[in-house]
């Protein structure tokens, strides 16, 4: 793994651990909500695997999730990822630089809805051209971020999705997602039980 990366990921895990113990403590806009360690093994090994040229991210927080997704790319790679809170945009902004990859990640800020609209509608430049795309926003609008990235993603690739079991706060909107992928043949879905839970449907 890359020295610069490795080191800003431990130090997002200890920020996740204090946020762990003193949930109620931290104010929303400080709050990561990352994914697990365990998880973003999970996907950095598949992606080594699965050797993405160009991924999606819906839910950058403070870009713990994204520095494992750029640990596993090459380095003419490229990674957008969006988030609507501008306090953690800085956040992120400064842990890339960190880890010294700012220049392969590109920041769209705005509400997911909104962004994803404008980066479908340029069909010419978006049509399948995402190895990857990871869903980690708010729960309702997962099967909406689904219907609107498939047509963005390369055939073989995969559209995967955090919070599935866990928390069980999230069941009723998870359980519709799941309905909803389910029942679209271009993709065969499966759950991992790893960190909250993972969703992957790959486009066949
Ligand atoms: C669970 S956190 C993402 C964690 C991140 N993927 C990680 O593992 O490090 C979800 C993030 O999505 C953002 N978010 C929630 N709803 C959004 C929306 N509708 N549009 C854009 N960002 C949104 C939140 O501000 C929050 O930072």
């Amino acid at each position: 793994m890359n020295k610069k990366i490795t080191q800003v990921l431990r130090s997002l895990e200890k920020r996740a651990d204090y946020e762990k113990k003193n949930y109620s403590k931290i104010h929303h806009d400080k709050r990561m909500l990352a994914i697990t360690k365990d998880t973003g093994i999970f996907y950095n090994l598949l992606l080594r695997i699965h050797k993405p040229k160009k991924i999606l991210e819906i839910g950058t927080s403070f870009g713990y999730s994204t520095l494992w997704f750029a640990d596993a790319m090459s380095k003419n790679s490229k990674i957008i990822t969006i988030e609507k809170n501008p306090k953690k945009i800085k956040f992120a902004k400064d842990n890339f630089h960190k880890a010294g990859v700012a220049n392969r990640i590109e920041i769209k800020e705005g509400i997911a809805r909104d962004v994803l609209i404008q980066l479908s509608k340029s069909k010419l430049k978006t049509h399948e051209q995402f190895d990857f795309i990871f869903i980690d926003a708010d729960k309702e609008e997962y099967p909406f971020y689904f219907d609107i990235c498939l047509p963005m993603l390369k055939k073989n690739g995969i559209i995967a999705a955090d919070n599935i079991i866990f928390p069980k706060r999230f069941k009723k909107h998870i359980k519709k997602y799941l309905n909803h992928i389910r029942g679209v043949k271009s993709v065969k879905s499966i759950t991992f039980p790893i960190g909250n839970g993972q969703e992957l449907s790959f486009k066949i």
